[in-house]
Formats: structure tokens, sequence, C-alpha cells
């Protein structure tokens, strides 16, 4: 071969990889490394079952709310809502009470292939159940009564049945969309059809036609117009990342932040070292190599100001090659202990919420009490002395007689005896 001949090849082998990369050559199926075992893992319906199973043991606590949100081809998004229900009058979800609790919504299963962040889910809602079986005042109890009164927790399970249910069909494990292949996490109207989706309906990133073009977005939107929520998480895996917004182009150029970043700031940084893993926290926009436009998380935080508002990659280990399965969950038999080890971050968020909204109360209630600044109380200090020595000037210069009192020349001195005389 030739040097000209050499260069013509690469040239050729680039012209390949890229048209790989254009065509979405990562939602084909590829030969994987490990499969899930179906009696670690749970599928589609064992997801239900589980949750159905759930609720039954704990009228009190867990409701399911299985018909009001589906997908296009009418499969259920397997919609929860957890709190102490005791009490409460509550029938179905047009009836949700506003009560003192925090309003927090947790979505998973956007994306198809990422089979981790439901499992975890799932280990979420058996440990706050199964804590109530418990004596009372025992660390366990106490944990799911803190939660169980001071939240209401709406849980979307499955955001995406109709993905999943063609990925367990087919076995093409790097299967992400919807029934029809629109990235659910891309069609939401939020910088919409910016550069960081896809027109092409065969990449992975497929944006759909337009702006909630998919019947799976309806669960957000309903819900998100009805309850005023303190935060929403978008949970996914292929990588240990904690994303504040945004993710989108725009922002990236403007480095535009969210309302309240600060404060998320503060619980991203909380939640990065909330478990034996180590999770990268920052914009979206600076921690991805690539904007995303249209996301879930973006949405909630730009358009219904949610005050917190994340997507949290719970999972990743170092991946290379085409394979999807192992890019996204661990294997079978490690499961269990990657679920444990990354519960211990629900518990930090819960905490760090509850304290949020008990600080804003106390707040409200007694604005002075929460530490009132030096300014403020030199601010009162002046007030005081100018309301004390205008009345004493009053006392001895009655409004009425004007004239007098244009002749008075008001030096410190004269202050001074004025206010040593008003109080004598
Ligand atoms: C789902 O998994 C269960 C085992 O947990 C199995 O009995 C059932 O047949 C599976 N269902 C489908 C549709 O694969
Ligand atoms: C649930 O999780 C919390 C936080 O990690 C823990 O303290 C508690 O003991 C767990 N409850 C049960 C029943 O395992
Ligand atoms: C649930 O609420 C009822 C009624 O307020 C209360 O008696 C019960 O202790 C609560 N349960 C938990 C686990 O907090
Ligand atoms: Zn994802």
């Amino acid at each position: 071969m030739n040097p000209k001949q050499g260069t013509m090849m690469r040239h050729l082998y680039i012209v390949v990889i890229w048209f790989d990369v254009i065509s979405g050559l990562d939602v084909k199926p590829q030969k994987e490394r490990y499969l899930p075992d179906y009696s670690k893992y749970h599928n589609l319906s064992a997801i239900e079952k589980e949750l159905q199973s759930i609720a039954n043991r704990n009228l009190n606590y867990v409701k399911l709310d299985f018909s009001s949100f589906t997908s296009r081809q009418r499969r259920s998004q397997l919609f929860i809502h957890l709190s102490n229900f005791t009490g409460r009058n509550f029938n179905q979800i047009s009836s949700y009470q506003e009560t003192p609790r925090l309003k927090v919504l947790l979505s998973y299963g956007e994306h198809a292939r990422e089979f981790l962040p439901i499992e975890s889910m799932l280990h979420l809602v058996k440990n706050l159940t199964s804590g109530l079986s418990y004596h009372s005042g025992t660390p366990q109890e106490l944990f799911s009564r803190k939660v169980l009164s001071n939240i209401d927790l709406y849980i979307i399970s499955m955001a995406n049945p109709d993905g999943r249910k063609h990925l367990e069909v087919t076995h093409n494990y790097c299967w992400r969309g919807t029934s029809t292949g629109v990235d659910l996490d891309r069609n939401f109207d939020w910088e919409f059809a910016g550069k960081g989706s896809s027109s092409n309906q065969n990449d992975e990133e497929y944006r759909g036609p337009e702006a909630f073009s998919e019947p799976e977005t309806n669960v957000f939107t309903g819900l998100a117009n009805r309850i005023k929520f303190d935060l929403f998480i978008s949970f996914h895996s292929g990588i240990k990342h904690i994303y504040i917004p945004f993710s989108d182009t725009k922002s990236k150029i403007s480095k535009r932040n969210p309302p309240n970043f600060e404060n998320m700031l503060d619980l991203a940084s909380i939640l990065s070292h909330s478990t034996q893993y180590v999770y990268k926290y920052g914009h979206s926009y600076d921690l991805s190599g690539y904007t995303a436009d249209g996301t879930i998380f973006d949405y909630m935080a730009g358009v219904k100001k949610v005050p917190f508002s994340f997507a949290v990659e719970l999972w990743g280990t170092n991946h290379n090659g085409p394979s999807c399965f192992d890019l996204f969950n661990p294997k079978s038999e490690d499961l269990h202990e990657v679920v444990k080890t990354i519960h211990p971050m629900y518990a930090k968020l819960f905490s760090y919420l509850i304290e949020w909204k008990e600080a804003k109360i106390r707040h409200l209630s007694d604005p002075l009490s929460d530490a009132p600044s030096l300014t403020f109380g030199y601010v009162l200090l002046g007030c005081i002395v100018i309301i004390t020595v205008i009345t004493a000037l009053h006392g001895r210069y009655p409004i009425c007689n004007r004239l007098y009192q244009r002749r008075r020349i008001v030096s410190l001195k004269s202050l001074s005896s004025t206010f040593t005389m008003y109080t004598k």
C-alpha cells in the first residue's frame, strides 16, 4: 500500500465512523457482555406486581394510580404516592389536598435500557414500608415515620413502559426511546429542538416531531400543573453524576442559572458524598461533554420553577465498546450491593428537604428569630433614636407652634440636651 492509499483508507475509515455516529448506531442491538438475570432484576410485569403487593400490605401509606397516566400503547406508567394517609381525605388524584407536607416527585425509567434506577426505587419503597412494622422508636421505624409524615412522595415508577417492553421482547438492550423511538428526555418544551437533540428518527436522541408529541409526557405536565413540587429528580444511569439545570445549548452559551441555584448547588454537593460512591456534580452543560435540549429536569426548573430540580445518574463504571446493558447496569449478582450502596442518598435528600422547609416556615412566622443581620440591628436602632427625638421635639415645640419650631436650629448638642430633658 503506498502512502496515498493509506491516507485514502484513513479518510474512508473516518467517514464510516462518522456515519455510524450520525446514524445512531447505538440504538441497534449489540453483542452484550452480560445480560440481566430476571430472578434478580425485575421485568416490567414483576415491577408492577411488586408495587401492587407492597401497596396491598400498606393501605394507609401507599396509593397506586395505575390508570390515570399511560403510554402511547396504553401501558401504565406505574404512578404511586407515598405518605401517611391515616385520617386524610384521599380518593383520587383530583382530590389531592394541599397539605403542609413537602411535595417531592421522582421519575424513573425514562430510558428503556437503564434498569438500575428502577431497582433503586423498589429498594426505597420497600425500605420505607418495611420500616413501619418495626417497634416504635427503632431507627427503621423512626426513619419511615419521619419521611412519611413530612413528605408527599410522588413516584413515576416507569415513565416509558413501551420502550421497556420493546427491549424485553426484542432483547435489544440498547433501546432507549419510546415505542416510536423518541427520547422522552428531549421531548419537553424547554429549548425544544435545540442542537442537543436530533431530528433523525434513528438517532437515540430523537426529539420527536414537536414538543410533548409523546403521550408519556402527560404524567409530568399533569402533575406539575396540579401540584407545586418542592423537588423533582429524573433518575438515570451510565455514569455517577448529579446534574444541576440547565443542560440546553443556549444556557451553555449564556451561562444561565436556574432560580434557586445556590440551594441546588448546596444540596447537590451533599448528595455527591452521601454514599460510598463519589458523584461529580455541577451544571449539566459543564459536566457532560454534550448539551441536551428539551429535557424534563430543565423544564421543571425553567418552566415550572420547581425550586430543586436535578437529573441524577446513579451508577456507571469505566466502559468501552458498543455493548449496552453493562454500560448502564451492574451484573445481576452485584445488583443488591449496588442498590444498597446508593440508598443513603435518599436519606440525605429527605433530611435536607425537611430542614430546608422547617427553616422556611420559621423564617415566615418569625423573621427576627433567624439571626438578624447587624445592618438590620443598626437600622432598627437608628429608627428608634429618630422617633424618640421627634417625639421629644414635639413635646417642647408642639406642631401648632410652627414659628418657634422653624427658629430652632437642630444641632447635635441641642438634640442630646432635648433627649436628656425628655427622659427626665
Ligand atoms: C417476568 O419475570 C417473571 C419472574 O420474575 C416471570 O415469571 C415472567 O414470566 C416474566 N414475564 C415476562 C413477560 O417475561
Ligand atoms: C431504611 O433506610 C434508612 C436510611 O438508610 C435506614 O436508616 C433504615 O434503617 C432503613 N429501614 C429498613 C427497614 O431497612
Ligand atoms: C400516621 O398518622 C397517624 C394519625 O395522625 C398517627 O397516629 C400515626 O402514628 C402515623 N404513623 C406514622 C408511621 O407516622
Ligand atoms: Zn438516561
